[in-house]
């Protein structure tokens, strides 16, 4: 299995301790189990953040970084061992397989932090973690902080600032190293065959589950333990819900599927969507909405290169997609008046893209000090423009109406311009329609 190597979340912890004030302690809890109903949990999914520095995967853990700390700067609070538990749960790491396996400086069971943690945070002047995103730690955070309060007479000294860890640590994140490209093409890897295989078994009278299905086979057959977030599974009108997710509807001869699915590995986000036709051939009307699509796709991935700012691709898709729809005669007017009103936002209305990375909608700013972001060499994102026609849209002749199209691919910023990394399922009208036929 392709993973993240251990020596990897050593240098992550490095560097972000480099850029930590002198005196100060990080505190970051791993995410908390949750419950889907009664005694039933959901599968377990480590934050990301939490997963960034450390790769250990289980609940029930807290990091603790103290740059410049003698007896160790790197202290993970985890579950201990038990082998009642062990036996009904599966194996944890333990203290001791947190220092062995897990590179930890020091490790301590996670029920004795009410008394240790204090102790590490006193003296310190700045405490980083990641305020208001866990209402339950954050408050956990204040009462060890007042623990050494009440020592104050004592001599005891409690830190004064308090600082968001995620401007330094979504930063880090935002730039993709060798090793997490290499995760992230194999994760869209797998993710491109599931989309050639839901194309191939597409046939009318199934249901969008069952094109679900084909997804999912491929994604745990992959490797994958689970879909990046749900899959939208969306046949003839569901097609212009942007996430539509309950996959349930009949797949119609004459109608289009879209489909938006992607899987995880090793905690990295896939994110693809394709649209074809459920019979395997495009109507005249659902081709040129389909053209129209694919070339600003086209356009953007022109815009995506070092030192061209971020909002470059989605102009490019903006420009290319109105002015299709003023040759189809969906739009009536000035291209560049209509995308001035922003008449587009009719057909089109989200965005061309988003950071791609742990998360799928990945952290990291898009803008800074007000201006677009400039690209860099390590960035990923992803291109995803669509065209969506309401089914209740009066203003159009009916044979459009009911007809929504996305194609998303995922990219890696470099030297060039760009990588595509979920190039291996096919795009264009011919080269969809020449697998399907092949598939029957
Ligand atoms: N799958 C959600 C998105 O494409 O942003
Ligand atoms: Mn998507
Ligand atoms: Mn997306």
């Amino acid at each position: 299995m392709i993973h993240i190597p251990k020596a990897e979340y050593t240098r992550r912890r490095k560097a972000l301790m480099a850029q930590m004030e002198p005196n100060s302690i990080a505190i970051l809890p791993a995410a908390a189990v949750a419950i889907r109903n009664r005694d039933v949990e959901h599968v377990y999914r480590q934050d990301s953040d939490f997963q960034y520095l450390s790769g250990f995967p289980e609940p029930e853990a807290v990091i603790v970084l103290m740059p410049g700390r003698q007896h160790g700067e790197y202290v993970l609070f985890c579950r201990e061992r038990n082998a009642e538990r062990e036996l009904w749960d599966g194996l944890r790491a333990g203290t001791e397989g947190a220092i062995r396996d897990f590179g930890a400086d020091d490790a301590f069971p996670i029920t004795d932090i009410d008394d240790i943690l204090p102790g590490l945070i006193e003296g310190r002047d700045r405490v980083y973690s990641a305020m208001g995103s866990n209402a339950e730690f954050d408050r956990h955070v204040m009462e060890w902080i007042n623990v050494i309060r009440s020592k104050a007479h004592l001599g005891a000294q409690p830190p004064n600032e308090f600082v968001a860890l995620d401007h330094l640590l979504h930063d880090m994140r935002l730039y993709k190293s060798a090793a997490e490209v290499k995760v992230m093409r194999e994760a869209a890897r797998i993710s491109c065959a599931a989309h050639v295989r839901a194309m191939q078994a597409s046939r009318a009278g199934l249901h969008e589950f069952s094109l679900e299905a084909e997804l999912d086979y491929e994604f745990r057959k992959g490797g994958a333990k689970m879909p990046a977030y749900g899959s939208i599974v969306a046949a003839g009108r569901n097609s212009c819900i942007l996430h539509y997710q309950q996959n349930d509807a009949v797949l119609k001869d004459g109608d289009l599927v879209l489909i938006d699915a992607g899987c995880e590995i090793d905690c990295y986000a896939s994110d693809i969507t394709r649209t074809w036709p459920v019979n395997g051939k495009f109507s005249p009307e659902q081709k040129a909405i389909y053209e129209i699509v694919l070339a600003s796709q086209e356009a953007a991935f022109k815009q995506i290169a070092p030192n061209k700012h971020w909002n470059q691709a989605h102009e490019a898709t903006v420009q290319v997609i109105t002015a299709g729809l003023v040759k189809l005669g969906l739009l009536q007017g000035d291209v560049d008046e209509l995308i001035a009103s922003e008449a587009y936002r009719a057909f089109y209305m989200h965005r061309a893209g988003h950071w791609l990375g742990m998360d799928v909608h990945d952290v990291g700013e898009y803008k800074v000090g007000g201006e677009w972001r400039v690209l860099e060499v390590g960035m990923a994102l992803t291109v995803e423009p669509g065209i969506y026609i309401s089914p209740d849209n009066q203003t159009v002749a009916k044979k459009w109406r009911g007809i929504g199209v996305r194609i998303e691919d995922d990219v890696v910023v470099t030297k060039q311009g760009c990588e595509i990394l979920t190039g291996g399922v096919p795009k264009t009208v011919a080269e969809i329609e020449a697998l399907m036929a092949a598939a029957r």
